[in-house]
């Protein structure tokens, strides 16, 4: 797979792919993040990729010719299943998109910035537009970053034991059971003794009760 981030900032986009499981999945060659630069696709003396907005308002609109420039010169080399934007006002990530898009080979996803970008470039490149909840960043950098690791961990090979990401919370529409580590007993605080039985089957009919009585007490519309 093959991420392409086009960005105003992509120095604030470099650490989360230098640690852990993404890391690993760089490293082992599942997965290429290229950090792109859009001021370098700016034609201006300035190197600048926004302007005041049409009809007057506050705050700036990033213009369509770095855009453009950038996404026809990616497209120029290869084919893209998806150019995603970052913005409140896509549709609101989950782990069925995050599971579909793991199965792609190329994609661009291009961060949003002030008060947005020129609507031409959704309307002409954009294929899907993403928000990972309903609140507003200060960029869509973030957002690409939990897009990005939301996608990248589910790459077959990413994680080490393949069958963990499949027991992820909502991998199966639950959220997951708890979980427990030793000591066995803490302050008097006991693990279940189910989960000290050894007897799997009997474990896994218990963790899945736990799933959906976690759901039905936390996230009742996951059921619905
Ligand atoms: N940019 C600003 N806020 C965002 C959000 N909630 N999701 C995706 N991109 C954003």
């Amino acid at each position: 797979m093959r991420i392409d981030i086009i960005t105003v900032l992509p120095q604030l986009l470099e650490s989360p792919f230098q640690h852990s499981i993404l890391q690993r999945a760089i490293d082992k060659g599942l997965v290429e993040v290229n950090l792109i630069n859009l001021r370098d696709y700016s034609t201006h003396k300035q190197k600048s990729v926004d302007d005041y907005a049409f009809g007057g308002g506050a705050g700036m609109v990033m213009t369509i010719e770095p855009i453009a420039n950038c996404i026809n010169a990616l497209k120029g080399q290869r084919n893209y299943d998806e150019v995603i934007y970052t913005s409140p006002d896509g549709e609101v990530l989950n782990q069925k998109m995050s599971n579909h898009l793991s199965t792609l080979t190329n994609l661009i996803i291009l961060c949003g910035h002030y008060k947005g970008v020129d609507q031409r470039v959704r309307d002409h490149f954009i294929t899907k537009e993403i928000s990972i909840g309903d609140y507003v960043l200060s960029g869509g950098e973030l957002a690409a970053a939990v897009i990005c690791d939301s996608v990248i961990r589910l790459i077959p090979g990413a994680i080490s034991d393949e069958t963990s990401a499949l027991t992820d919370s909502f991998q199966d529409g639950l959220l997951a059971p708890p979980v427990y580590t030793r000591p066995a007993e803490f302050n008097g605080w006991k693990v279940p003794d189910m989960l000290l039985s050894g007897h799997n089957a009997n474990i896994e009919n218990w963790r899945h009760e736990q799933s959906m009585e976690r759901t039905k007490l936390l996230r009742p519309d996951l059921l619905e």
